[in-house]
């Protein structure tokens, strides 16, 4: 089973919808641990529930807020969390390849739905190349 845990702020809520009809056409069960509504609401909430909860299941996960970097930088407090704010597909498969990435970031407010879907395909289809790379996690 292919499982995503998503969440959002309402600056990423939007985004977050889109993603989470995106993910389910292609057979991934998603669960959103919110927010539930586009009301203002603060973003580290929905940071921890979602890196708690990546940790515990040992998933991939999807942060989305107005920027994206307020949830990496909550998200990234975590021990064992790789949180990464990406902006292009070329940053988000090298993520998965060279820092074995657990949660992509995405800023509802900068990247449009369409490059924001590729770039949620590329961090999904990638995969952490070990080796050399899981040395230098380790050293993090
Ligand atoms: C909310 O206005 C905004 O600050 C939040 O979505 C995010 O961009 C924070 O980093």
């Amino acid at each position: 089973m292919k499982k995503i845990i998503i969440g959002s702020d309402h600056g990423g809520f939007r985004l977050k919808n889109e993603i989470k009809e995106h993910l389910r056409e292609l057979d991934y069960v998603v669960e959103d641990l919110g927010c539930d509504t586009a009301e203002s609401c603060d973003y580290p909430i929905y940071a921890k529930k979602v890196a708690r909860e990546v940790l515990a299941s040992d998933s991939l996960g999807i942060l989305v807020c107005g920027t994206g970097i307020g949830m990496s930088i909550a998200a990234n407090r975590f021990d064992g969390i790789r949180a990464s704010h990406c902006t292009d597909t070329f940053s988000a498969r090298m993520t998965r390849m060279h820092n074995n990435s657990n949660i992509l970031c995405l800023g509802e407010r900068i990247t449009g739905t369409g490059l924001a879907l590729d770039i949620v395909d590329a961090w999904l289809n990638a995969e952490f190349m070990g080796g050399k790379h899981q040395k230098r996690i380790d050293m993090i």
